[in-house]
């Protein structure tokens, strides 16, 4: 057996801001029904510890630096016999919201402390340093804010391997020197070959430079990474890192994304049973104040509003997507400006464009079941779990070639339609011609009624559950523990 210490800064259904959250809340389950043994390390915030249900003390730990002692509440990740340990040092994590951002939406002051701390605490149980008595045989952390546990463990003798995944290159954890000395860092680490990002502290370099082994969640974006145009900067760093670097592809949490039992949507269906998409078409009209326009092409987005997800062009292409006999549904927040040009371009487009500006899990899922297409051109995407949602749910997407929309979505052009292999629309540029000429030729596939249907199946019915690439994971682990003994 395997045991494994994922490291995260969260995971659904405890607390999520986004795909990561989906990706910790589902991968270690699926590692555990391979017969790893894995434990989950969160930080306790506020709203994770109220959906935690029963939580006890397992260990209390003194991190250097910290005035009162840090406790490590042991439960279970809600509906799932996954061993979660939340870090629970209430001044640092002890605060409603969300886990980044204060209520006006900036970073929180004291976040280079509050995932220092985190680290911290993953080294003290990566090393056995407490009085529980399970260890790791790998720790795998993911993005920035677990980016110091592998600086941390490497210059450690007899410590776990580390693994570290990026899902998104683009936050990388920067902050002022002066938050390197107040953390008491060792000073060994102040180089451009460790954590200094050009005269900065950057947390996510930790992994890069450390870990014994990186991925990232798309074979396209590892490659992609180390090159100038979607390297961040530290596309050089990857390049000399790039026999230590793969790509494995996300997997979806398929009971909760099941277009067939979702508790969410107006009615359930499947691939066998696709006319009973259409009174979840309805009900999404419904609910977002549209007429019920059965014929009328309903395309659906969601997302963070930032200009990774192409929402600057999503807005350029508005006065020309409204020119087309289309509805279009779009639920995120994100940047207080894009919040404010999508509130104002929907009052333009009454009946046609409604925003729902909010995070809401139910209309995330009412979104996938009741639109007939999913609008997701990202200027890039590590993964990206919603075109999967999508294709289990038979709604089309119509993505850019960038990352693992590149990898998970197959364009619709004759060869592939005529194999039966068609299960989107996909545009190479980031250009609003580029978006206009991809939504009409999508809403013309979807007058060749058969066709489309076969699109739907085709995506239905693919396996994108975590079935395939956990076995890629322990095989990895499996590698690098094999590795250290010799
Ligand atoms: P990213 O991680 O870059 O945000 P992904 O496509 O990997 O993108 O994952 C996004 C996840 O967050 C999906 O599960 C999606 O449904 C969810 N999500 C994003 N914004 C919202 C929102 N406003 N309301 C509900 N769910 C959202
Ligand atoms: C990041 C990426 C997204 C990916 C998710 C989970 O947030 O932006 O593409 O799907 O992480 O790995």
């Amino acid at each position: 057996m395997t045991n494994i210490l994922f490291v995260a800064s969260e995971a659904h259904p405890l607390i999520k801001t986004g795909g990561l959250g989906d990706v910790a809340g589902s991968l270690p389950v699926a590692l555990q029904s391979l017969r790893a043994d894995v434990r989950l390390l969160l930080p306790a915030y506020h709203d994770a510890v109220a959906r935690a249900g029963r939580l006890k003390t397992v260990a209390k730990l003194t991190v250097p630096g910290l005035g009162a002692p840090v406790r490590i509440l042991e439960g279970r990740l809600p509906g799932t016999p996954l061993i979660t340990w939340l870090v629970d040092f209430p001044p640092a994590y002890d605060r409603p919201g969300n886990p980044y951002l204060d209520s006006l939406g900036q970073p929180w002051p004291d976040n280079a402390m509050r995932f220092a701390l985190l680290a911290h605490v993953a080294v003290t149980l990566a090393l056995g340093r407490t009085r529980l008595k399970w260890r790791p045989d790998v720790v795998h952390c993911h993005d920035w804010q677990t980016g110091l546990v592998p600086a941390l463990l490497a210059p450690k003798k007899s410590r776990p391997a580390t693994v570290f995944t990026i899902h998104n290159l683009a936050y990388q954890g920067l902050f002022p020197h002066e938050s390197f000395t107040a953390l008491g860092l060792p000073a060994s680490l102040w180089s451009p070959d460790a954590l200094e990002f050009h005269g900065q502290l950057s947390f996510i370099k930790g992994g890069l430079v450390f870990a014994d082994r990186l991925t990232t969640v798309s074979p396209t974006y590892a490659r992609e990474i180390q090159t100038p145009e979607f390297g961040s900067g530290l596309d050089g760093l990857l390049r000399r890192r790039a026999g230590r670097l793969s790509g494995i592809l996300n997997g979806i949490n398929g009971e909760e994304w099941d277009p067939a039992r979702d508790p969410f949507i107006a009615k359930p269906y499947s691939a066998r049973r696709l006319q009973d998409k259409l009174p979840n078409k309805l009900a999404l009209q419904k609910e977002f104040g549209l007429p019920g326009e059965t014929q009328t092409s309903l395309i659906g987005m969601v997302g963070r509003l930032v200009q990774q997800k192409g929402i600057d062009l999503i807005l350029d292409t508005l006065p020309g997507l409204m020119h087309r006999p289309l509805q279009l549904v779009i639920l995120g927040s994100g940047e207080a400006s894009y919040e404010a040009a999508l509130r104002a371009q929907a009052a333009r487009y009454p009946g046609r464009l409604a925003v729902h500006i909010g995070y809401d899990e139910r209309l995330a899922h009412m979104i996938e079941a009741g639109a007939d297409m999913f609008l997701m051109p990202s200027r890039f995407e590590p993964c990206g779990l919603n075109q999967l949602y999508s294709l289990r749910y038979g709604t089309i997407p119509i993505v850019r070639h960038v990352g693992g929309l590149a990898d998970t979505v197959v364009d619709a052009g004759e060869a592939n339609l005529k194999a039966g292999k068609a299960t989107g629309v996909v545009l190479e540029e980031k250009r609003v011609g580029a978006l206009l000429a991809a939504v009409d030729r999508a809403l013309a596939l979807q007058k060749n009624t058969r066709r489309w249907k076969q699109m739907m199946r085709t995506g239905m019915r693919h396996d994108f559950t975590w079935r395939r690439s956990a076995a890629q994971y322990l095989r990895l682990y499996l590698r690098l523990v094999r590795g250290k003994k010799r």
